[in-house]
């Protein structure tokens, strides 16, 4: 398979849509890098925790933006777990930025007009000299306008609170349906009236709505919109 250089394909869409599993299948499929973007606020939210600028949910704006610039965030292969993991100064935060003290405050902090800089800097960077797949909310509309393709990714706010429910109860955690709606609706909504950087479909952007699509129907529809814009050739 032929890849145009320097390619780049951002994908963005609502929160648990499945964006993060098809677009590291992309990318291990292509053979080129995937940067979780997602991951970069989380680990922001894990500095802010630990040298204590969060407090009841309020974040020490200008303690945190003085800090910003020593915020070292790295991405690299586990070749025990096989899996691409998130380093914050040279240690791995991967379990750590998935727990529910990030996850409550996530929010807070990737609404900062500082941070979005900082980290849309870093993500330029990122991209800038290799081909990649990244995936967040901003990408196609703010890192990178232009992107070799874009897609936005959305499943009814039903199915994907559904989604959640069965992958929590299938842990064994013993939840609520009706409180995983109201999250997902609840993230939707600020994920997309923030002042900074709101998600957005960019209007050269392919609307992928995968509610009643399997994963691979998902990876083949994105194969395809490659293949016809000529980005991959077999
Ligand atoms: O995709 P995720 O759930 O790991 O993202 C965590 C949070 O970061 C979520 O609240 C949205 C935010 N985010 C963002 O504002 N911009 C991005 N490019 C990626 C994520």
């Amino acid at each position: 398979m032929t890849i145009k250089p320097n390619l780049v394909i951002a994908i963005d869409g609502h929160s648990s849509c499945g964006k993060s599993t098809v677009a590291k299948d992309l990318a291990k499929q292509l053979g080129i890098a995937y940067i979780d973007t997602g991951a970069m606020y989380r680990t922001v939210t894990l500095y802010a925790l630990r040298h204590d600028l969060i407090a009841d949910g309020r974040v020490d704006e200008q303690a945190l933006t003085a800090a910003l610039d020593s915020i070292r965030i790295s991405f690299s292969f586990n070749a025990d777990t096989k899996k691409n993991e998130t380093f914050l100064d040279g240690q791995s935060v991967e379990t750590e930025i998935r727990s529910l003290p990030v996850s409550q405050n996530v929010s807070a902090i990737s609404a900062i007009s500082a941070v979005r800089h900082a980290m849309v800097r870093q993500q330029q960077q990122m991209g800038s000299r290799r081909s990649i797949v990244m995936d967040g909310r901003d990408i196609g509309t703010v890192v990178f306008p232009n992107a070799d393709l874009k897609i936005f990714m959305t499943a009814s706010a039903e199915i994907r609170a559904q989604r959640r429910f069965d992958e929590l109860t299938a842990k064994g955690q013993t939840v609520s349906y009706a409180d995983i709606l109201d999250n997902v609706r609840q993230r939707d909504h600020i994920d997309s009236t923030r002042a900074e950087s709101p998600l957005r479909q960019a209007p050269d952007a392919l609307l992928l709505d995968n509610g009643q699509m399997t994963m691979q129907q998902q990876f083949d529809w994105i194969m395809d919109a490659l293949r016809s814009r000529r980005l991959i050739t077999d």
